[in-house]
């Protein structure tokens, strides 16, 4: 089996689900350079695990003809410029969500991507989770009929740390650049239309006492597309009862539901009621086998060139909507994806 020699940039949490993943399940993949600017947590737990150490230097694996392609996990705000200089080196690019903060960035970064002639996915795994990808696979069948109305239920079991508002970087960050960006793209992989505009409420209620924290922790945003059809999304940074992940895409021949995953189907039927499993609670309990197929299918993509199935466009396209949502509930009205939309495009 042809084995494709890859890089990983960035080796925090998600870059250590990716590592993972490539080490114990894509054989077709194998892993040659880890960098990250901090490496010693990193090392810690590969070097237990004997998988390559990190080194704070990228560019070797950008030099080593040897690697066809480049795994970017660093901090968001990055991406834009290590996808440059990725493509630049002729890497092909798996980078994870979001693509970058900075549209002129992003813009720039797509030039780079096709003037390379490399391929560059972007990490939304809901894409390549099996319950988001079956409910794309009825509405491609025509079971649901034309999409009216698809409703997203988005809850992180529990809000992000502190450093994620004050590491460098932080102030970028928002749950609508960095969480309902999964949502903003499910919404568009849910239908055949594209979002032309966006209504959206940001309230800090779960961080209502921390003055440190000023941003929106719970959203509810309403999307309308080309088609007239809408999409209405909720998401919060807390749910106490685990990750709660939810879809439904309602249309003139039915509607296609997405619930919860659960650790076990088995109910308890007692006096008190009939009681179930809560939904799972990690990103890893939830999205690990999707995490380790976006990648998997990145790998057959550079193998067999075929086209990626998250494109830059697709990334392009989620942080123009996050944009228009963030300037909707900052402004307090409607706003039309073609006011954010960069030029050209
Ligand atoms: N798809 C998903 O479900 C998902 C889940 C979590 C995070 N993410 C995304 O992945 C990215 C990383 O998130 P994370 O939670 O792993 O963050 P993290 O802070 O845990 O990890 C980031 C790592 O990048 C390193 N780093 C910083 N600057 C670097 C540089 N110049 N070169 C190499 N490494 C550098 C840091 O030292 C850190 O180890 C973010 O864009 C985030 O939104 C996606």
């Amino acid at each position: 089996m042809k084995k494709t020699v890859i890089g990983v940039i960035g080796a925090g949490a998600v870059g250590r689900v990716h590592i993972d993943n490539i080490m114990t399940a894509i054989p077709q993949a194998h892993l040659k350079y880890v960098s990250d600017a901090y490496p010693e947590k990193y090392n810690a737990w590969a070097s237990d695990l004997g998988y390559p150490l990190a080194t704070t230097d990228h560019t070797t694996m950008l030099k080593d003809p040897e690697v066809e392609a480049v795994v970017i996990c660093a901090p968001a705000a990055l991406h834009g410029d290590l996808i440059i200089e990725a493509a630049e080196h002729g890497k092909h690019i798996f980078c994870e969500k979001p693509f970058d903060y900075d549209l002129d960035k992003i813009v720039k970064a797509m030039a780079a991507v096709e003037k390379a002639g490399v391929k560059l996915q972007i990490g939304f795994n809901r894409r390549f989770d099996k319950n988001f990808a079956k409910a794309r696979t009825l509405v491609d069948s025509g079971e649901i009929g034309d999409v009216h109305v698809i409703k997203i239920t988005s809850r992180d079991p529990i809000p992000p740390a502190i450093e994620y508002f004050t590491a460098p970087g932080g102030e970028h960050c928002s749950i609508y650049t960095d969480t309902t960006i999964h949502d903003f793209d499910m919404a568009r992989f849910l239908n055949n239309s594209e979002v032309v505009e966006v209504f959206a409420y940001g309230s800090k209620l779960i961080n209502k006492d921390n003055p440190i924290i000023t941003r929106a922790d719970t959203i509810a945003v309403t999307l309308k597309f080309a088609d007239n059809s809408l999409c209405v999304i909720d998401n919060s940074w807390q749910a106490v009862y685990g990750y709660d992940q939810r879809a439904e895409v309602f249309g003139t021949q039915g509607t296609a539901t997405v619930e919860n995953d659960v650790f076990t189907q088995t109910t308890l039927h007692s006096a008190k009621g009939i009681i179930g499993e809560k939904p799972l609670v990690t990103i890893k309990d939830r999205y690990g086998a999707a995490y380790a197929e976006e990648v998997r299918q990145f790998i057959f993509s550079v193998q067999q060139d075929t086209p990626v199935k998250a494109t830059g466009l697709d990334g392009l396209l989620a942080m123009v909507i996050a944009k228009a949502a963030v300037k909707s509930a900052d402004e307090g009205r409607i706003v039309k994806i073609s006011e954010i939309m960069p030029e050209g495009v």
